[in-house]
């Protein structure tokens, strides 16, 4: 599968991503500090939800994590893998080649968002990880509505972050920490936590990086 930025002309490739671009070149998935081995965490909550296995899941900023490993050997098959890192895409895709069926690969940047928001009635947005990036509050507001264009009424939200008392950077970068009700606070009062929970996650370095886990279902109204 081809991942191109575009087919026009070639843009300028803003210094953002050409960090995370690096990093997915520099490194091998396995030696990343964000890797995890297993994604249980985020598949039990997914398994709350109940979705049909055949709904529109969208792993935002998803990077080359094995949870879409884990969601195709679980039988989803309407996964979209998202990233604004082509190589992290790439890493990804040369993985999976013989599920290209099941999984869409969306190049897009959640800052300056114009693919997702061609996407509608998401099932789940499923996020680890990359939420805690923006630190600036227009990123912020950019990602929220984003989430709220594309979300079903009855959807889900999942959204595992670094904790308050979480480490202060990751990969380099500055982060926004959060708690459970500052994501609701974000989120707003269409959207119902339906639980959360810290996780303390042990990197490849042995470095303890505290999360919180948060799930969140979309009213109906
Ligand atoms: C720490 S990694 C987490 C990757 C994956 N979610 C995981 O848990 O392994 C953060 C990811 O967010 C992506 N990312 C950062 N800023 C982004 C943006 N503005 N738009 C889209 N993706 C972004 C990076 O390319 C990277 O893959």
């Amino acid at each position: 599968m081809a991942i191109n930025e575009s087919d026009g002309e070639i843009p300028m490739e803003s210094p953002l991503k050409a960090h995370w671009n690096e990093a997915y070149t520099k490194t091998e998935t396995q030696k990343l500090g964000w890797f995890e081995a297993s994604c249980k965490e985020t598949i039990d909550l997914i398994h709350k939800t109940k979705i049909a296995k055949d709904a529109p899941i969208l792993n935002v900023g998803v990077g080359s994590s094995f949870v879409v490993d884990e969601l195709l050997s679980d039988g989803y098959s309407n996964i979209i893998a998202h990233d604004f890192s082509e190589k992290a895409l790439s890493v990804l895709a040369n993985r999976l080649p013989q599920n290209s069926n099941k999984v869409t690969y969306l190049l897009d940047d959640l800052s300056n968002p114009e693919k997702l928001l061609n996407l509608r009635e998401v099932a789940l947005w499923n996020d680890r990880a990359v939420l805690h990036f923006f630190t600036e509050e227009k990123d912020q507001n950019t990602y929220f509505e984003t989430l709220k264009k594309v979300v079903k009424k009855g959807g889900f939200v999942i959204l595992a972050v670094f904790a308050l008392h979480g480490a202060e950077k990751c990969c380099g970068l500055s982060l926004q920490r959060y708690n459970a009700a500052m994501l609701q606070r974000k989120l707003g009062d269409d959207f119902e936590l339906l639980t959360s929970f810290e996780h303390v996650f042990v990197n490849p370095y042995n470095s303890e990086r505290p999360y919180i886990y948060t799930l969140f279902q979309r009213k109906h109204k």
